[in-house]
C-alpha cells in the first residue's frame, strides 16, 4: 500500500505489560495526528476485536491528542493486554468440551477492511511481533515496535521497559545487602526474563551480587556453594544470589508455575525458593527468597525508556508515512532503524558467553555458577 493511502491507523499493545507502552501510544498518536491522520486503539491485543461486547466503548476505541495527555510517564498501557489468546493459536470450545487451536487473522483482516483502517502498529515482544508478521504476511500493513522487559528481542539493541525493570531490580538487590549482612543469611532474589538472563545479568553486576545465576549458563549449584563458603571463610557472613527464572540448575529442568494453556505460553516461576532451599541443605546458612516478579514490570518509566518508546513510535508512523510495511523499529545506536519482521519473529537474543558485560562480572569475581 502506497503512503498517500495511510489514513486510519491502528494500535495494538500485546504480551506481558512494560513501562514505556503508554509513551509510544503517546508518540504514535500525536506524529499521526500531526499528519492528519485518525488513531484508533484496539483493546487488550486482539480482544477487543474477537469480543467487542466485552467492552462499554466497544473493542476499538478513537484516540485523540486528550486521550494521551499526561501518558508518557505512566507504567502500563491504556489500551490493556494480554498474553493469552494469540490469534494464531486461538483456544476454541468444541461441542463435546474439547479445547482446538484455530487461526483467527481472517478476523482481524476483515475488522480492519470493515473499520476501513490502513494500518496496524502493533508494540509487543517475539510473540506479537509472530503475529504481526503473519498478518503482514497476509496482506495487512503493519509496523512492530519492540517491548520486553526481558530485551530477549533480536535485531534492536534493546527493548523499551529493560532500562526500568533492571533500574528497579538495582535498587531491590541494594537494600537487600544490609538486611543480609546484618542477619549473615544468604538472600536469593528470583528476577524475571523468560528464556533469557539479562535481567539478572544486568542488575546483579549493577548491584554488586555475589552469585548470578542465568539460563544461558549450565549451573553447577556446588560452584555456589564455594563461592558462599570462601566468603565465609574470610569473614563475610552473607551472600546475595540473583537469580533468573528461567535458569535450570544441576541439568534438571526449569521451574514451572503453570503449564501453557490452548493459545499460550508456560509460566515460569519458583526457582528461587528451590535455590534457598537447595543452599541452606549445603551450606546449613539462614536462607531467604525474595521475588521480584511483577514489580519488574509496574511504576513509571525510566528517561532511557520513554525516549527510546518516544523515538520508536514516531519511527513507526515514519514508516507508515514512507510506504513501509512488515518492518520492525529498531535501536541501532545512535540511531533507529528498520528491519523485517521475518528476521525478529520466532528468534531469541540470549546473553551472549563471550560478551564483555558477562565477562566484567567474571573479572569483578561474581560466581555465574559454573
Ligand atoms: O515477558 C515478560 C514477562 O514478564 C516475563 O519476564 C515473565 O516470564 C512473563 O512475562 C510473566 O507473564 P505473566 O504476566 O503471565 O505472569
Amino acid at each position: 500500500m502506497s503512503s498517500n493511502r495511510i489514513r486510519r491507523i491502528a494500535i495494538s499493545t500485546g504480551g506481558g505489560d512494560a513501562p514505556g507502552l503508554n509513551a509510544v501510544i503517546r508518540s504514535v498518536v500525536l506524529s499521526a495526528l500531526g499528519l492528519g491522520w485518525e488513531c484508533f486503539g484496539i483493546r487488550d491485543g486482539f480482544n477487543g476485536i474477537f469480543f467487542p461486547q466485552r467492552y462499554p466503548q466497544g473493542g476499538l476505541i478513537r484516540l485523540e491528542r486528550e486521550n494521551v495527555r499526561g501518558i508518557g510517564n505512566v507504567g502500563g498501557t491504556i489500551l490493556g493486554t494480554t498474553n493469552s489468546g494469540n490469534p494464531l493459536r486461538f483456544p476454541a470450545t468444541m461441542p463435546d468440551g474439547s479445547v482446538v487451536e484455530q487461526d483467527r487473522r481472517a478476523d482481524i483482516l476483515n475488522f480492519f477492511s470493515h473499520h476501513q483502517l490502513d494500518a496496524l502498529i502493533t508494540i509487543g515482544g517475539d510473540g506479537t511481533l509472530t503475529i504481526g508478521n503473519a498478518l503482514h504476511e497476509s496482506g495487512l500493513v503493519v509496523i512492530g515496535v519492540p517491548k520486553t522487559i526481558d530485551n530477549d528481542l533480536d535485531k534492536t539493541n534493546t527493548t523499551f521497559g529493560f532500562d526500568t525493570a533492571v533500574s528497579f531490580a538495582t535498587e531491590c538487590i541494594d537494600r537487600l545487602h544490609s538486611t543480609a549482612q546484618s542477619h549473615h543469611r544468604v538472600i536469593v532474589v528470583e528476577v524475571m526474563g523468560r528464556y533469557a538472563g539479562w535481567i539478572a545479568l544486568h542488575s546483579g553486576i549493577a548491584a554488586d551480587a555475589h552469585c548470578i545465576l542465568i539460563p544461558e549458563i549450565q549451573v553447577d549449584l556446588e560452584r555456589v556453594v564455594e563461592k558462599i563458603n570462601e566468603r565465609e571463610a574470610y569473614g563475610r557472613l552473607y551472600s546475595i544470589v540473583v537469580v533468573a527464572e528461567g535458569t535450570a540448575i544441576n541439568g534438571k529442568g526449569r521451574s514451572l508455575a503453570a503449564e501453557a494453556e490452548a493459545g499460550g505460553v508456560e509460566r515460569l516461576g519458583g526457582i528461587g525458593a528451590r535455590v534457598a532451599q537447595m543452599l541452606h541443605d549445603r551450606t546449613g546458612k539462614d536462607t531467604r527468597t525474595v521475588v521480584l516478579g511483577h514489580l519488574l514490570r509496574g511504576g513509571t518509566p525510566t528517561a532511557f525508556d520513554r525516549l527510546a518508546a518516544t523515538r520508536f513510535g514516531t519511527a513507526a508512523v515514519r514508516a507508515l508515512a514512507a510506504g513501509k510495511s512488515g518492518v520492525m523499529v529498531a535501536l541501532a545506536f545512535p540511531n533507529v532503524n528498520y528491519v523485517p519482521l521475518d528476521q525478529v519473529a520466532g528468534r531469541m537474543k540470549l546473553v551472549p558467553l563471550d560478551g564483555d558485560t558477562l565477562q566484567a562480572g567474571r573479572d569483578m569475581g561474581i560466581c555465574f555458577g559454573d
